[in-house]
């Protein structure tokens, strides 16, 4: 831990959940609790909800879950001890110096300086082009019809007509030459000394998640190679990790985020009202970026250039975002060659038809696969549909695979027994593909018995967590060693030892793991979904079961350890004891 247990539970105690969050979302109270949709996945109904009590929230829909900690490492991307930063700038509770290493302070120090001096020069930019040197640049931003709120928004500036005025302004802020060079703004040549690479440009500034500038793209206005000039990688600037726009896009909501292949795209969208769009950084399109897209939205809709390189990008687009476990669709641009110059010629109702209609991802790619063959040649014919058939290989479950089956088979008037066929042989030869593993654990359960034992545990510390007053009930029968998994025993130990000591803390528990998932794992302990029970007896029925069912698991769990493990003979009797003591006992919930 970076900063003292007792400090970081004194800032989250001063940070009330329900404050920071509705800094965020929108909340609206209902019953004890408050509602938003779901900042973290694309939904139209609220399923996220923010609990005062119990100072935590959790989503019905996609499952995430955490105290105010959590919720702002999520939102922000930040790791830990940034999010004990902000919270603790935000209560006015004074941190202390971490105890860097010296590299880490050099580390941290460096990227805090390249954050400043692309700021700086951003900054830079934004006045030159409003400056009567700049006027070349308003021409040409006018001229692709930005308007002014569109400039200032995307914080558009110009470079003027040599390099080195970027160099000197920067010096005379108190940069060195040393970070103008590491940050990518400037080069040094024999004859020039230090100049910037950026000079008789429009500039766009790329922005992270946070609204930070991490590096530029800038354009020549009109012809000229290369039309678009980017900051190289630096310590900040990761092209694999950042998406243009998504600065933005990432609070729109619009229940989607479109991909494209320009800055002038994203931005000539986002005038439009699509303040979903977002461009990679001059480089193809990565892994990375379809996990960070994930955390905002479940389908993603691909509007990439109408001409063969486009086609391509999107193909692979698709297979990324496949991997990643994202739903994917087709924008359709013809005849126009990009969304920036469809806006213009059709503008923005016509675009929003053009979403409406987007294509099927599977279906797109089975399309494209047709135009290498020729239907009139069966040889080329039979060839076509064996590549539909491995192609349905890919879908791992039998539903969705039959589902595409029967579609395609009607769409390219197949047979759909001969299909079938087809597919069940190139599975027996190659296998069917194996399900897609979700990182975030908590979105998907996984069935069979240890689920359901490891169910129970997670039901019994939810219930204990909404009425503390059964807890002297668990008591009786189960001590924090009958929660079998790792960390549900390491969250139970903390829960019973603060219960017995007469306090009750839940969102101080999840703050004690470190690790976003960590935290996010602790939290679904305590906000698993309990049955709705009616009357008080299903209720006594449920949680007698619960209990019997954490106690159950536990003792067969320690039996199996017997002879390799000297605590489980105490456990197996004791446990064989509470058992039979609970079969015959019937326990009230007054
Ligand atoms: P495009 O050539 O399609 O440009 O490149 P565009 O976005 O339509 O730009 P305008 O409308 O002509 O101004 C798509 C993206 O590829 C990257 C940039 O990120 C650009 O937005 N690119 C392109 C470069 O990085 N360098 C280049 O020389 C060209
Ligand atoms: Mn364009």
């Amino acid at each position: 831990m970076f900063y003292p247990e007792e400090l970081v539970e004194e800032v989250r105690s001063k940070n009330d959940i329900v404050d920071v969050v509705s800094g965020y979302v929108r909340l609206q109270k209902k019953g004890s609790n408050y509602w938003a949709c779901c900042p973290f996945h694309g939904e139209k109904t609220p399923s996220f909800s923010v609990s005062g009590s119990k100072q935590m929230y959790h989503c019905f829909g996609c499952g995430v879950s955490g105290n105010v900690y959590t919720f702002v490492m999520q939102y922000e991307n930040y790791s830990f001890p940034e999010a004990v930063k902000l919270l603790a700038d935000r209560a006015g509770v004074k941190l202390p110096e971490l105890e860097y290493t010296e590299e880490q302070k050099a580390r941290a120090g460096r990227r805090a300086r390249l954050l400043e001096v692309n700021k700086e020069a951003a900054k830079f930019f934004y006045y030159q082009l409003r400056s009567p040197h700049g006027e070349a640049g308003s021409r040409y931003l006018q001229a692709r019809e930005l308007t002014g709120e569109t400039i200032h928004r995307f914080g558009l500036g110009y470079a003027g007509k040599n390099g080195a005025e970027l160099v000197q302004y920067l010096r005379s802020r108190g940069f060195e030459d040393e970070l103008i060079k590491e940050a990518g703004l400037a080069n040094y040549s024999e004859r020039h000394g230090l100049v910037s690479q950026f000079w008789n440009r429009v500039m766009y500034p790329i922005q992270d998640v946070n609204h930070r500038v991490i590096g530029f793209g800038g354009r020549v206005m009109g012809e000229g190679e290369p039309k678009y000039l980017n900051s190289p990688e630096t310590p900040i600037f990761d092209k694999r990790r950042n998406l243009y726009g998504l600065n933005f896009a990432r609070t729109a909501r619009s229940g989607n985020i479109i991909i494209c292949e320009g800055y002038m795209d994203v931005i000539s969208m986002h005038q439009a009202g699509f303040t979903q769009a977002v461009a990679s950084l001059g480089t193809a399109f990565t892994p990375e970026q379809a996990n960070l897209l994930r955390r905002y939205t479940e389908l993603v809709l691909l509007a990439y250039d109408s001409d063969d390189a486009g086609v391509k990008a999107a193909l692979r687009g698709i297979g990324i975002l496949r991997d990643a476990g994202l739903t994917a669709k087709v924008i359709n641009m013809r005849p126009y060659k990009d969304p920036d110059e469809f806006m213009k010629a059709l503008g923005m109702e016509a675009f929003q038809e053009r979403l409406d209609q987007a294509e099927n991802s599977f279906f797109f790619e089975i399309r494209i696969l047709q135009e290498q063959y020729d239907m009139a040649d069966p040889e080329s014919k039979t060839r076509f549909h064996r590549e539909i058939a491995k192609k349905l290989c890919e879908f791992s479950e039998d539903v969705e695979r039959d589902n595409y089956l029967q579609a395609i088979a009607e769409k390219y008037f197949i047979g759909i027994d001969n299909l079938r066929k087809l597919v069940a042989s190139y599975a027996a030869q190659t296998g069917l593909a194996k399900p897609i593993e979700r990182p975030r654990s908590g979105v998907q359960t996984k069935a069979g018995p240890e689920e359901s034992a490891r169910k129970a545990q997670r039901l019994l510390l939810t219930w204990i967590t909404d009425e503390p007053a059964v807890f002297e009930k668990v008591r009786k029968y189960l001590s924090a060693e009958d929660f079998t998994e790792e960390l549900y025993r390491k969250v139970a130990k903390r829960l019973f030892t603060d219960m017995d000591g007469g306090s009750f803390n839940p969102a101080g528990i999840i703050s004690t793991f470190e690790d976003e998932e960590e935290q996010q794992a602790a939290a679904e302990l305590f906000n698993t979904s309990l049955p709705q029970l009616g009357t008080r007896q299903e209720r006594e029925k449920a949680f007698h079961d619960i209990l019997f069912s954490v106690k159950k698991n536990s003792y067969e769990y320690f039996s199996a350890k017997l002879g390799s493990d000297v605590n489980a003979l105490n456990q197996v009797i004791a446990g064989k004891k509470a058992l039979e003591e609970l079969a015959k006992t019937h326990i009230s919930l007054d």
